[in-house]
């Protein structure tokens, strides 16, 4: 690959020429050459813009040129970085996390419009890098707030965004509700962004390539975890909750009946995304 003209570069080239680079591993070349530069220069995007012509450092070149041979062979952005944004901050990401996604954080306005004020107990299972967990302690924090995954390194990044956010989360390692149940805790809120993606589905997916497996597979369905979490919720999960479960576009019919099996008073919903799929189970007992 052609490397960057360091000693001509400007904020001007430098973005031209990493877009062009970028454009066939990304349908956001220039919206990512310029967060790149941005990191590259320690500056908002919008100082690039107003400074086309500034040249750039022998030390920035070869730092943003780094980063844009990263993002041209595949690896995504928040990887390369280190960070994504969510929702109304932003979090540490490493290979061990999910990159949270945009959708998610339709469960966490779910939660929030749930949660308020009020003094309840909630739970994120299957954390992640903390983004619900952390976001929603750090919105609420009247809640007591516990996070739960199978992953330590995962919790290691979680960790560290509650750290960084003075977010105040018990993170406990384990298998899905597990650590809660051995403690005899009951939450009245219970977020989960499980793995959901069939296995059979998963040899096809790019995101595989980057992301944990862990993190992806949801079994010969996508829906084998959902399916223990809600019965391990019959014991974790106080009578007058709500239950927030993220699952794939085309999981609404399956989801909503396995939920209206497990607690067959309940109010279950599916809400849709931005892009009008089923995305997530909103399940109530009053
Ligand atoms: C799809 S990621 C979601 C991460 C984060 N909640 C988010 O929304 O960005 C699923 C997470 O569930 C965790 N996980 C997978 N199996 C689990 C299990 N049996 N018990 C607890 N966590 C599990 C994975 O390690 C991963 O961090």
């Amino acid at each position: 690959m052609r490397p960057l003209d360091n000693h001509a570069a400007t904020i001007q080239s430098a973005l031209r020429d990493a877009r062009t680079r970028l454009l066939p591993a990304s349908d956001s070349a220039a919206l990512d050459a310029q967060t790149l530069l941005g990191a590259a220069l320690g500056v908002e995007r919008a100082y690039l813009l107003a400074h086309p012509d500034q040249p750039l450092t022998a030390e920035q070149s070869a730092q943003f040129n780094t980063w844009v041979e990263r993002c041209a062979a595949g690896e995504p952005l928040s990887y390369v970085l280190g960070r994504r944004a969510f929702y109304d901050r932003e979090l540490i990401v490493t290979p061990d996390v999910l990159i949270p996604r945009p959708e998610t954080e339709l469960l966490l306005e779910a939660a929030l419009a749930f949660a308020g004020s009020r003094a309840l107990v909630a739970v994120d299972v299957g954390t992640g890098s903390g983004a619900l967990a952390v976001t929603l302690a750090a919105l609420c924090p009247a809640l007591t707030v516990y996070a739960t995954d199978i992953s330590p390194a995962a919790l290691d990044v979680a960790r560290q965004n509650a750290a960084l956010h003075g977010a105040a989360v018990t993170f406990l390692q384990g298998d899905l509700l597990s650590p809660l149940l051995e403690r005899g805790i009951h939450a009245d809120l219970i977020m989960a962004n499980l793995p959901y993606i069939p296995s059979g589905d998963l040899p096809a997916l790019a995101v595989t390539r980057w992301e944990p497996r862990l993190a992806l597979d949801g079994g010969a369905d996508g829906l084998d975890l959902v399916r223990r979490l809600l019965r391990q919720a019959a014991d974790g999960w106080r009578a007058e909750g709500l239950m927030l479960l993220e699952i794939g576009y085309d999981q609404g019919v399956a989801g909503a009946a396995l939920c209206r099996e497990m607690f067959p008073g309940a109010d279950v919903q599916v809400l849709r995304d931005y892009s009008g799929h089923d995305r997530i189970l909103r399940v109530e007992r009053k």
